[in-house]
């Protein structure tokens, strides 16, 4: 199988479904141009019958996007397929995405349809959506709590009805990784079963993911299911989206990156990704800046804490040496500035590696005197000591003196 993994980036669409977020165009056009640059393969751009807004959102992003897929949404239907292509068709490389439930609660409550009648249009929207272009994509909504066997019905359907990608989406955040990756498992196995093993192997054909964070699993059960045999993923920046959010895309890029020996020794290669992580830092901020949800401080690669050292002991470690407590370069994710913090678990190494890094370099006796005063100033009162608070004390303690 390959070894690339396709980054679908779902930020605009499902991202955007979050409580409370709602990007103008020109937000929209700001974020999508920053996923361009991020490197992702596919941006889902929205869900154009769902509102005028939506349509021209998707028409416009379309227009200015280029070196991107640019992907719709649309229910199993014609009229939202129809749309979805009108909105997309001036797109570079436009991508139908659409999508119908599997489970039987969605098909009893929701739909009120039975397995035939799913089944059916499942396959007709795709060979209604091949009309328009050959990039389909198909998703069996609440995947995860599908009957399995008529999951793989569905799934063997549309791939012969001409899907490239077949998302498998954990809806509702319900499912565990080892489950997860079980099911995968399963569905490449009927899909080899029903004569799509080479075009799985060449990668055209593709079993995506999906996941959302209800339980706190998304990006585990991503994973999972990328050592399953999938090879899209479907994420947002920072996470975002319905309810508890969609799977972190910088957290499934840094895993594939971090952790590429076992990959390597679970698949006999290394995953990869087109994403320029570098970029990752600068694009979580802009997500949160417009779209107002700020990002928690202990955030997995994001987070102002992620790569912050306040306590003595690691400190004094990472000043050493930096693999003592880091797995990954903070400026390989676009940080920039020093990991070291000043808090009142601080020692005096950090406190002579701060002062170092901003070009003092102490006696002993300076040093102690300096660190005292600030380990008597600064206990329970401030949480993060600016650096500047430190040049002060230096001042007042010492060279105000000479
Ligand atoms: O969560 C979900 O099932 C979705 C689909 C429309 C892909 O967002
Ligand atoms: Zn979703």
């Amino acid at each position: 199988m390959i070894n690339r993994v396709y980054i679908f980036d779902t930020t605009l669409r499902d991202g955007e479904q979050s409580p409370g977020v709602s990007l103008s165009m020109e937000e929209k056009i700001e974020i999508g141009r920053a996923l361009v640059d991020l490197g992702v393969d596919v941006i889902e751009a929205g869900f154009p019958v769902a509102s005028p807004g939506d349509f021209q959102a998707v028409q416009t992003l379309a227009r200015e996007l280029r070196g991107v897929e640019i992907a719709a949404l649309a229910r199993a239907n014609p009229k939202d397929i129809e749309t979805a292509w009108e909105a997309l068709k001036e797109a570079e490389n436009p991508r139908i995405h659409t999508f119908i439930a599997t489970s039987d609660i969605h098909l009893q409550y929701k739909l009120r349809k039975s397995r035939e009648e799913v089944l059916q249009l499942a396959q007709e929207a795709v060979r209604w959506a091949r009309k328009f272009t050959p990039n389909v994509e198909f998703s069996a909504e609440d995947a995860t709590r599908s009957d399995r066997e008529y999951l793989a019905e569905v799934v063997v359907a549309v791939a012969q009805a001409g899907a490239r990608v077949i998302n498998i989406p954990d809806t509702v955040g319900y499912t565990v990784p080892q489950e997860y990756y079980d099911l995968i498992v399963f569905l490449v196995e009927r899909l080899r079963q029903a004569g799509f093993g080479e075009a799985l192997d060449k990668g055209e054909l593709r079993l995506s993911v999906h996941c959302h964070n209800d339980l706190g699993l998304a990006v585990a059960n991503s994973v999972a299911a990328l050592l399953a045999g999938a090879r899209q993923v479907e994420c947002t920046i920072n996470g975002i989206g319905e309810r508890a959010g969609n799977a972190a895309m910088e957290e499934i890029v840094m895993i594939l990156r971090t952790r590429g020996d076992y990959f390597q020794k679970a698949l006999g290669t290394a995953l990869e990704t087109g994403i320029d992580t570098r970029k990752i830092v600068p694009t979580s901020q802009l997500v949160s800046r417009l779209t107002g949800m700020f990002v928690q401080p202990n955030k997995a690669i994001v987070g102002a804490n992620a790569f912050a050292h306040e306590s003595g002991i690691h400190q004094h470690g990472v000043i050493a040496h930096r693999l003592t407590y880091e797995i990954m370069d903070r400026e390989s994710v676009g940080w920039s500035g020093s990991a070291i913090v000043l808090g009142k678990h601080s020692g005096r190494h950090a406190v002579d590696y701060k002062l170092r890094s901003l070009g003092w370099k102490l006696s002993r006796e300076a040093l102690s005197r300096v660190f005292e005063r600030f380990r008597t100033e600064i206990k329970d009162v401030l949480r993060r000591i600016p650096d500047e608070y430190l040049e002060g004390i230096l001042y007042d303690e010492y060279l105000s003196e000479n």
